[in-house]
């Protein structure tokens, strides 16, 4: 008796598909928001922080806010290349999102602070930005009996301080969480909820492309400091570490949202995706210090699309953002 096997070849592609499930659990969004044991979380300290971050009392003229550079509705940012400070001078960096930063490890572009809470004394006391000494924001919010009142419950042995001040705040920006995006939904195993090019564009990504060398897990960055060629005088990471290796090395930037937080780098150079793309497919300036990541990497003008797609498919739901009521 002759028996037929027939033999139905299933090539391993995933563009119709949900996520092979090794990479999908690299990265499925986290449950819980990390908080340090040293600044635990409360929703009173929380809403406190959220305060100080929309108050215009702590700049030395009154004039500018946390949010005034870190926008809502800008992705947490201020859509100009470089921060407009507040003497009017233009800043040479641009303002980065505070977006999925209790995740972070080292802030600002070079990482030179070593947590959110010591993060928040630069921009205070920074001559180009809001230009005050804490010690007199402290006096300033001491004047505020209400205030006086939210500090006093919320830290009820130390009231208004430095370190309230800065615990609060660093506690509110923990809060700032990117929401669902469709490729959240894809990563649980809707298949329909990202197109097909997106699909695409996510296996370049960790494939071809080489992007998850260093825009690694669920936010998209490992945290660390690379030179990706980009022409600039700045010396970046260097700058901390005195180390040539680390000239023109900045931090990986998360990927969430990126389509609502141009113009990119941390100069503001890259007005569109586009735009950035085209510099990772050139590869970057060659000098010393690039990173041994980066190399050319000649994509179609159909390739360009779908990481393009997969790009947009980062950005969370819409997530409003009401302001607070300040006290007086
Ligand atoms: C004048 C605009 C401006 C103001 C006001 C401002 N920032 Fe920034 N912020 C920036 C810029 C520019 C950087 C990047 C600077 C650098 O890396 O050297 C930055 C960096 C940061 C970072 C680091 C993000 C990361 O990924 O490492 C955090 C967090 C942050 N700001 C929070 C705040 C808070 C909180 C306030 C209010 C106390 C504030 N900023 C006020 C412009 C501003
Ligand atoms: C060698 C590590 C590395 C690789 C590989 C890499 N990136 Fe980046 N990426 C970075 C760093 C570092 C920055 C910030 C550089 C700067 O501002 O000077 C960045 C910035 C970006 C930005 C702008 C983010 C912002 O907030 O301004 C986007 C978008 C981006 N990368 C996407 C990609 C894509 C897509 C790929 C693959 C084609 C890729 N990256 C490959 C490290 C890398």
């Amino acid at each position: 008796m002759l028996v037929a096997t027939m033999v139905i070849v299933v090539t391993p592609s995933f563009a119709q598909d949900k996520a092979p499930a090794t990479l999908a659990a690299d990265y499925q969004r986290p449950q819980v928001i990390p908080f340090p044991a040293s600044n635990p979380y409360s929703a009173e300290k929380a809403q406190l922080g959220k305060m100080l971050f929309f108050d215009q009392r702590l700049s030395r003229n009154f004039n500018m806010s946390c949010a005034t550079c870190h926008n809502p509705s800008l992705g947490w940012e201020d859509g100009v290349p470089g921060a407009f400070g507040g003497q009017g001078k233009t800043l040479d960096r641009h303002s980065p999102t505070i977006l999925n930063l209790a995740w972070g490890e080292e802030f600002f572009w070079d990482g030179r602070a070593p947590s959110l809470e010591e993060q928040i004394k630069g921009p205070i006391q920074s001559p180009n930005e809001m230009n005050i000494p804490i010690a007199q924001v402290v006096d300033r919010l001491q004047a505020v009996q209400g205030y006086r009142n939210l500090f006093s419950r919320v830290f009820p042995n130390e009231g208004i301080s430095e370190q309230s001040i800065l615990k609060s705040i660093a506690t509110y920006e923990r809060t700032i969480v990117s929401g669902t995006a469709p490729f959240d939904r894809w990563i649980d195993g809707d298949s329909a909820a990202i197109s097909d090019a997106a699909k695409r564009g996510f296996a370049l990504f960790n494939d071809e492309a080489g992007c998850n060398r260093c825009h690694t897990g669920w936010n998209f960055t490992d945290n660390r400091f690379h030179d990706i060629g980009l022409a600039t005088p700045d010396n970046g990471r260097m700058t901390i570490t005195q180390q040539p290796s680390d000239q023109h090395a900045f931090k990986t930037p998360g990927l969430r949202n990126i389509s609502q937080r141009a113009p990119y780098m941390h100069n503001g150079s890259l007005k569109t995706l586009s735009q950035v793309i085209d510099h990772y497919i050139s590869g970057g300036i060659q000098r010393d210090s690039l990173s041994p990541k980066m190399t050319p990497i000649p994509l179609t003008p159909q390739q360009k699309n779908d990481l393009l797609a997969f790009l947009g498919s980062l950005t969370g739901e819409a997530q409003a953002v009401s302001l607070p009521i300040l006290p007086y």
